[in-house]
């Protein structure tokens, strides 16, 4: 399959990367469509992975497949000990946006596989938010709670062992956040 190289619009490209928002500001009735979720997935698949073993899997969670997720992770929290305010709220929090993306990566043959496979699914995760972002959907990542990885990737019907990379707020931007100031990057520079 060939593709056409991306325009030289780089001011386009940079601005894309700036503009996206860890934001959960969304219309809460209006779900994005099957189409738009499939797009998105797809256009993360484009990430670099070692061997081209295309490690992440996804699931689409919306309606009432939010409060069912929200039931798993609490209880999964409460069986792992966690602080109780937060296992109450976990029974509603994944209502907060009308998608849901669960996004997960493989176990690999050896560990350093597997860690390579989380980074990749990252990198695809941040395709997917730069996507999103170009749609004007709103995108949030949240980490799986601890102790319950094991239940989400059972709900998500993902493969025993399959790491929760994110759990993903999703849906049409209704608000714009701020931007917070960045730290310049450091670079070590190493020339001879
Ligand atoms: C691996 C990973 C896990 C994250 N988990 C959470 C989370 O559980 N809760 C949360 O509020 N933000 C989470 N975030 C989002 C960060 O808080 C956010 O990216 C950071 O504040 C910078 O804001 P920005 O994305 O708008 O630039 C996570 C980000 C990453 C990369």
């Amino acid at each position: 399959m060939s593709v056409d190289h991306p325009s030289n619009d780089r001011h386009s490209i940079d601005d894309l990367i700036r503009a996206r928002r860890t934001n959960m500001f969304v219309d809460r009735e209006r779900p994005l469509s099957d189409d738009v979720i499939h797009e998105l997935c797809e256009l993360a698949t484009w990430a670099p992975n070692h061997k081209r073993n295309w490690p992440w899997r996804f699931a689409s969670v919306t309606g009432g497949g939010r409060s069912r997720l929200g039931r798993v992770v609490s209880n999964a929290m409460a069986a792992h000990g966690d602080d109780p305010n937060k296992v109450t709220k976990a029974l509603t929090k994944y209502e907060r946006t009308p998608n849901i993306l669960i996004i997960g990566s493989i176990v690999g043959d050896t560990d350093e596989r597997t860690a390579e496979n989380r980074d990749a699914v990252a990198a695809a995760a941040q395709n997917l938010m730069l996507a999103a972002t170009a749609r004007g959907i709103a995108t949030y990542w949240g980490s799986c709670p601890r102790g319950s990885h094991e239940a989400v990737a059972d709900f998500a019907g993902f493969d025993p062992g399959t790491h929760i990379v994110g759990i993903f707020y999703m849906g049409h931007q209704s608000a714009t956040m701020e931007v917070p100031v960045r730290p310049d990057p450091v670079i070590n520079v190493i020339d001879n």
